[in-house]
Formats: C-alpha cells, structure tokens, sequence
C-alpha cells in the first residue's frame, strides 16, 4: 500500500526519492510523487507508474531535502490531482502520508468554511491545509497542531519553505523508520527502501514526531517534550533485499526456502524432550496446560496456513483449534475466553485487519500470541509473546518462503502444546524427524522446476480451474488457488474433493482443469474415486501425490512429492503449486512481482 520515502543531506534529492520510492512499488500503488525544498518547493506527482513520474520532472527539480511517496487510492481515484505530495494554497508546505485520517470529512469543511480551496478527493491533503495555518512558530509545532486536530492513523513526512533542512515526520499506526547516513539521512515506511543506504535505523512509536535534518534527528512527542529514540544497526543483508541474478522476487524467495526453513527450525528443536523451544510465547507449562482452544487470526494466505496450522494443534496437542479471516472476527463482536489462546500470523505484521483482530481480543483480556516475519512490526509489538519466522525480507506480493515458515511456525508450537498433553516423547521425536527433514525435501520438489513449468503453460492456458483437497489437503487446494489467482489472473476456484459432486461438478469439462491433492493418507481410495469423476467428464487433471500412490487408470498430470511425516505433508504439497502459479504468471508475460490491484501490506481496512 502507500509508501513514504525522504532524504536530506549534501546530495540531490529527487534522484535519491525516485530510487527509494521504486524499492517501495511492490508493496502496491497507483500514482506517485515527490517535493523537493532548494530555492523555494517544489512538486512532481502523476497516476501511473514512479518510471513515469521520473520521465516527467523537469531537468531543475533540484534541492537537497525531498519527500515522496507512492499512493494506493482510498480516498478519491488514482489521478494526478489525488496523488501525494499535497501542498498548501500557497505552495509553501508539503505533506505524504500513509494511512487514513478518519474526521477528513469534518476537518475538510471545517476548512471549506473558511475558505480554504481544498483541490485534491483526499483525507490527506487537510494536513498541508492545517500545517500551513498553524500559528506556533516552530515546523514541529506546526505539524503538532494540525495533528492534535486529526483521528485516524498515519506515517507523515513534512517540508515547509520556511523552515529550510529539515523534515517534520510523525507516527500513528503506520510505520515511519529513520535511516542514519554519513552526512545525510533517509525517511521510509519500509526498510526496503533505504537498506541500500544504510542499515542503521530507528523506529518511530505510535505518537512519536522527530526532526530529521542532515546531520541527525531528535524525536519528541505531540506535546513537543523530548523521548529518547536511539538508531541501531540492524543485522540484515541489503542484497537479500535484491531480486539479484533471479528474473523476479517471486521466483527468487520461492528458491530460498530450504535456507529459510532452516533459519525458521535453528535452535528451537528439542531433540531430548521431542519437543520445541519457543521462549517467545513466553508461556510456562501450566499456562500451556490451561489452554482449552486455540484460535488462529490471519487475512489471505496467512489464513489458509492457519487452517494447516490448526490441523497440525487438533492432530498433535488434541486440543480443538480452527482459524479464521481475521479481517471478519471484530465485526461478529467474538466471545473471547480467557482458556482460548489466541494466534494472530503475518508476514508484514501490519495488515490491519489482523492488527485490529488482535487489539479487539487484548482489548477483551485474551492471550495473544504471534507468528511474525518482520521484527519490530506493528503485530508483534501488540501481542503478549510470539515466535519470529526468520523467512528474511519477502518482497513478492505473493507469499510464499514466509508461508513455509509460518506453517513450521505451527508445527512447533502444535509440538509443544502436544508435549504438556497426550503427544508422546516417541511422536514428538517422530515430529522433529520430519522437520529436520523437511529443507532438504523442499529442495527435491524445487528441483523438479523444469517439469512444473510445461504443466503450468498448460494450466495458463485454462480460463477457469479448480483445486481440490481434502481435510489436511483442502486448506493446500485453497492456498494453491489463492497463488494461482494472484498471479496469473486466472479464475481459481478452491473445493473440497467431496464436495465437488454438490454442485461444481457441472463446470468440470475439457476446457476447464482441476489441480487434486491427493496425499497418500486414510482418504487416497476416496481421492481417486473423486479423481475418477473429473475424469469421466473430460476434465483435465494435475495431481499433487505421492509416489507409489495408485492413482488407477486416471489419465492425469502427475506431480510426485516426498513423503514426510503425515502432519507436516501440507507445506511439502504446498510447494509445487507456488511453482505452477509462478510459470503460469510468468507464461502469460505478467508482472509476476507487482500483481495488479494487490499490495505487499494491506493497511487499510
Ligand atoms: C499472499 O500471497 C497474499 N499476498 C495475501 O493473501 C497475504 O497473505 C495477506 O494479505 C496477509 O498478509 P500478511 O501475512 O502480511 O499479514
């Protein structure tokens, strides 16, 4: 969704911004737009790609401050006018922002009435209007007031002509991160977009503003007392922040998911106990013990791994377990018991609506904790505890090495709720087994790329296609849809197996081809039966097995996994689709990284 860049220091600025703010556009946008502060402001912004925008700008856009920003349209359309920066009447303050002012209604006729000519659909562009007509004499004052007037949530990054070095940023709800250079300074939303600057950093809080001019920043809050914010340098690879020698992001952190499953596993195997270490949950034995139910929140792909999640807990712990679309769970008011343990997943720890799922269960005294791959993000901060995922940066709207470790996420913590019950220490060894396993046999399923790829050109072929599983399966058939569609624009419809004869069994026909999943388990014999039924009318089959699985005489594209331990077989069936959905994307020339209409994180309801 939106993105905020911003730099000061001795160099040109625009250059700097237009980078950064292309290190920002798969997280989703529609228009972009930079300002820069040298004699006087100036504003560059258009609908359409940061290319475009760098095409246009003139050959004097100069000044050595700037912000930028990328917008992903909430309030009013994509068009040049709606875009960020806005700017006071004057010209003289330029604002970004991200996020969403909630009273912009009232704050835009407030200033309607006093005859204040509001040019742009946006919630936004009041804040330039209310900086503008702050009366306290300082930037930071400025900006402190017109806040204090604003309800919602925000990451802003402001310039004013007559406050020349230095950019006025504040945070409420979303993220504004500091980067310190030599002799220069970095503002982002994102850390992708200035890791290739510097790695060191600072965060702001929620209600946090800081100064940021060239050679530092000071932070303070809204009543403008000093808080005490430090930089610190992160241990992180800038290059894992570049798609490198790889044609794309998507297919890069698809490659990297045995390394990235070994990070996720490192130290927290317990060998001796066949359990797991996950201090993070900060949750003691007897605490684990009183847990009578868990309730898994996610959006998206992270909800369709929950519902692997929930079926390792159910078949492990034997505790009763189910997960839900988190951007669903506030609205039906949620009975919150104190015994339910509660798991919020994400990524980017700032979709909102798993923000908000879990502040509404904090909020009702519930226990949550999360299952996170960006350190310091929104969700893990408002959880009581949670385990990191180590997947590294993902930049690929579509998840996927964060999808693994999140489904391993799971089997640690089904483990360790299992060995303060009934899970024996011979399963729980059994368990680690599988796990330690499991790297090498991602790699075994990647190695096979060259197959999938002829299978998914003729998938990519197809308009409309089914994926279907059935108990562990479904939630991989529904998550194998959800890639397929994201990127490939291709209708993807998820079933359960045995629900198919209720009803969509009528669209199945030679044009139309169904992916199965069909481990080798207690329901195979019926799997084939179902596989039979496709068959027999015309319907095109891809099946997801495992060798030695007798699939009779169905005629249909067979794809081989290895066989794990029964619990964990779901992320290695997993595999294969995210392959398919890739090279049908990738067939069909789109833009496998930057899906249209979707973002990296969607932060806004
Ligand atoms: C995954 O491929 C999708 N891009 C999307 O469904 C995603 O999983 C969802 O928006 C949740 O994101 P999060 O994990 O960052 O919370």
């Amino acid at each position: 969704m939106c993105g905020i860049v911003g730099y000061i220091g001795a160099q040109q600025a625009a250059p700097l911004l237009l980078e950064g703010l292309a290190r920002l556009e798969h997280r989703g946008y529609d228009s972009a737009g930079v300002a820069v502060l040298g004699t006087g402001l100036k504003t560059s912004k258009r609908a359409g790609r940061v290319r475009d925008l760098g095409e246009q700008l003139p050959k004097r856009f100069t000044g050595r401050a700037g912000i930028g920003h990328t917008r992903w349209a909430t309030h009013g359309p994509a068009n040049d006018v709606n875009a960020h920066p806005h700017t006071d009447g004057k010209g003289e303050v330029a604002i970004v922002h991200n996020g969403i002012f909630d009273n912009a209604s009232a704050l835009r006729a407030r200033l309607a009435d006093d005859g204040v000519d509001l040019v742009s659909d946006t919630d936004s562009e009041v804040l330039a209007h209310l900086v503008a007509r702050s009366e306290a004499p300082t930037l930071e004052g400025k900006v402190a007031d017109a806040l204090s007037a604003i309800e919602g949530t925000y990451g802003v990054a402001v310039l004013h002509a007559d406050f020349p070095g230095r950019i006025v940023v504040a945070r409420n709800g979303s993220p504004l991160i500091i980067g310190v250079g030599e002799k220069e300074m970095h503002v982002a939303s994102d850390l992708a977009a200035l890791v290739r600057y510097t790695t060191t950093v600072a965060h702001l809080e929620d209600g946090e503003m800081a100064t940021v001019t060239a050679t530092g920043f000071t932070t303070f809050r809204q009543d403008l007392s000093t808080t005490d914010r430090r930089a610190t340098t992160l241990d992180i690879d800038p290059a894992a922040y570049e798609a490198g020698v790889h044609e794309s992001f998507m297919r890069k952190e698809i490659l990297e998911q045995p390394d990235s499953a070994r990070a996720m596993l490192r130290g927290r195997l317990d060998e001796r106990f066949g359990s797991a270490h996950l201090g993070g949950l900060n949750l003691d034995a007897r605490e684990l013990r009183a847990i009578r139910r868990v309730k898994i929140l996610g959006c998206g792909s992270a909800y369709y791994v929950g519902e692997m999640g929930a079926s390792l807990i159910e078949e492990l712990a034997r505790v009763p377990a189910d997960a839900e679309p988190a951007s669903e769970f506030r609205y039906r008011n949620p009975i919150i018991e104190p015994d339910t343990l509660y798991v919020a997943v994400s990524q980017s720890g700032e979709t909102v609506d798993t923000l908000l799922a879990v502040q509404e269960v904090r909020r009702k005294g519930g226990r949550v904790v999360g299952l996170v791959n960006v350190v310091g993000s929104a969700i893990a901060r408002e959880c009581d505890g949670g385990i990191y995922l180590h997947a590294g940066p993902e930049v690929a709207v579509a998840s996927t090495k964060a999808l693994t470790n999140m489904f391993l996420g799971f089997a640690l913590v089904a483990l360790q709720l299992g060995r303060v019950r009934d899970l024996s220490i011979a399963d729980g060894r059994r368990l680690i087994g599988g796990l330690e396993r499991l790297p090498a046999q991602i790699g075994e399923v990647l190695a096979v790329e060259e197959e999938l790829r002829e299978v998914a050109h003729r998938l990519a072929a197809a308009e409309s296609l089914f994926f279907v599983g059935r108990v562990r399966g479904f939630p991989v058939a529904r998550e194998g849809a959800q890639k397929f569609k994201e990127v490939s624009y291709r209708h993807a419809e998820a079933y359960p197996t045995s629900e198919l004869k209720h009803g969509p069994l009528a669209l199945i026909e030679e044009s139309v081809p169904t992916v199965a999943v069909v481990p080798d388990d207690e329901l195979t014999d019926r799997n084939v039966a179902a596989l039979h039924e496709i068959a027999a009318r015309r319907g095109p089959l891809v099946v997801v097995t495992h060798p030695g699985v007798d699939l009779g005489d169905v005629a249909a594209t067979r794809i081989d996994v290895p066989r794990n331990e029964r619990e964990l077989d779901p992320i290695l069936l997993t595999i294969p689709l995210q392959l398919l959905a890739y090279h049908a994307a990738e067939h069909l020339g789109l833009d496998i990284d930057k899906p249209r209409n979707l973002a990296k994180s969607v932060t806004v309801e």
